[in-house]
């Protein structure tokens, strides 16, 4: 075999070997760089005579041509190869399904979606809300109200007392929503029509009951309110938050210090099929809140003139009546936090309750 025919099979064998870009590269400069094996043999053309230049010279010319040639198809394919093992490596599975986004994924509570409810529903009656703070004077959650000092009802109420400040003065935790009536007439004038829903809390704690519950309060003090204003009124709220036709309510004589008279509501139900309760049927009686006139020592206390003014209000807790209404067995489950029950019982951000678009819907 030729020294040339040599050289090519040897040059050869080591393109064919080239494993990737860098290795081809390396082939190429061992061969055809400044001073490669066939560059320097291409340099003895000059020291030949003309006849072995025709032989030889053209010889060594068609090496360089077929090792070119085999190192540039080589490269390409090592090219193409890398892009295809790229490709394959950093594919993106476009199949899979895009992760919902926070607001997709996020759960309003039940007890914001109750609010959100029974606010709906009195702002279409032209009500507004109204908000006091979590932490009340004694004044403001008894005394304003017509609790006497010393009043048994005040004890019924478990309170939770702070320690006496310098002045001596003992705040509470409000036991109920019903100070803000009193804060809300100090503040505006009559024609007064608001709700007041919010956090309350009471010494008290098992399957039914949370040391913080929750209530909706009502007011409304005008020149001629009065009891069948506000059975209508009432009538019209459950009628819209549950969801159906025609409500059959009950009011029996109570007692409460702030109002006269007073009236504990029951509405007619269905209790026999399980936690889910069914309203506007049945012949079972539930307890949902409790009303009445305001009395004229609370007007008072707001600065209004109970020869001018009457109004009447209602205070109902909303943790019972979200179970009652979406069938939720444990009231602690309410406050756990408990990300697996907020994805079960919880309501869409984006599906805000409204009366054409339907409460709970
Ligand atoms: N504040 C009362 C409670 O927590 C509920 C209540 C009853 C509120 C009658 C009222 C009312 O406004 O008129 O038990």
């Amino acid at each position: 075999m030729s020294d040339l025919q040599a050289l090519k099979e040897k040059l050869l064998t080591e393109v064919t070997g080239a494993g990737d870009e860098a290795a081809i590269e390396a082939v190429r400069v061992n061969a055809l760089g400044k001073k490669g094996s066939i560059s320097e043999l291409l340099k003895t053309l000059g020291t030949m005579s003309p006849e072995e230049r025709q032989t030889r010279g053209a010889a060594i010319n068609a090496l360089k041509t077929d090792v070119f040639d085999a190192i540039t198809a080589r490269k390409s394919a090592l090219k193409d190869a890398a892009i295809a093992e790229r490709l394959a490596r950093e594919t993106v599975d476009i199949s899979l399904p895009v992760r919902s986004s926070p607001a997709e994924r996020g759960r309003i509570h039940p007890i914001s979606q109750i609010i959100d409810e029974i606010t709906a529903i009195f702002a279409d009656m032209g009500f507004s809300i109204a908000e006091g703070p979590d932490i009340e004077t004694d004044y403001y959650n008894f005394t304003a109200l017509n609790f006497p000092e010393g009043h048994p009802a005040r004890e019924m109420h478990d309170t939770f007392f702070f320690n006496p400040d310098e002045n001596g003065e003992r705040k509470v935790l409000r036991t109920h929503t019903s100070p803000v009536q009193v804060r809300t007439m100090e503040a505006q004038k009559p024609p007064i029509r608001i709700i007041i829903p919010g956090k309350t809390y009471r010494q008290d704690s098992d399957a039914t009951h949370s040391p913080m519950f929750h209530q909706v309060e009502g007011l409304v003090v005008d020149t001629k309110s009065n009891v069948a204003n506000m059975r209508w009124i009432l009538e019209e709220f459950c009628k819209a938050f549950f969801e159906v036709d025609d409500v059959t309510m009950r009011f029996r004589p109570s007692f409460f210090p702030f109002t006269e008279p007073s009236f504990e509501v029951d509405i007619q139900c269905d209790r026999s099929s399980g936690p889910i309760v069914k309203f506007g049927e049945g012949t079972d009686w539930m307890e949902i809140l409790g009303c009445g006139m305001v009395h004229p020592n609370v007007l008072r206390a707001g600065g209004l003139d109970p020869d001018v003014y009457q109004g009447f209000a209602w205070g109902m807790g909303l943790d019972r009546i979200a179970m009652l209404k979406y069938g939720m067995p444990d009231l602690r489950n309410f406050f756990d936090a408990d990300v697996r029950w907020m994805s079960h019982y919880g309501f869409r951000p984006l599906d805000m309750p409204t009366l054409f678009g339907g409460l709970s819907a």
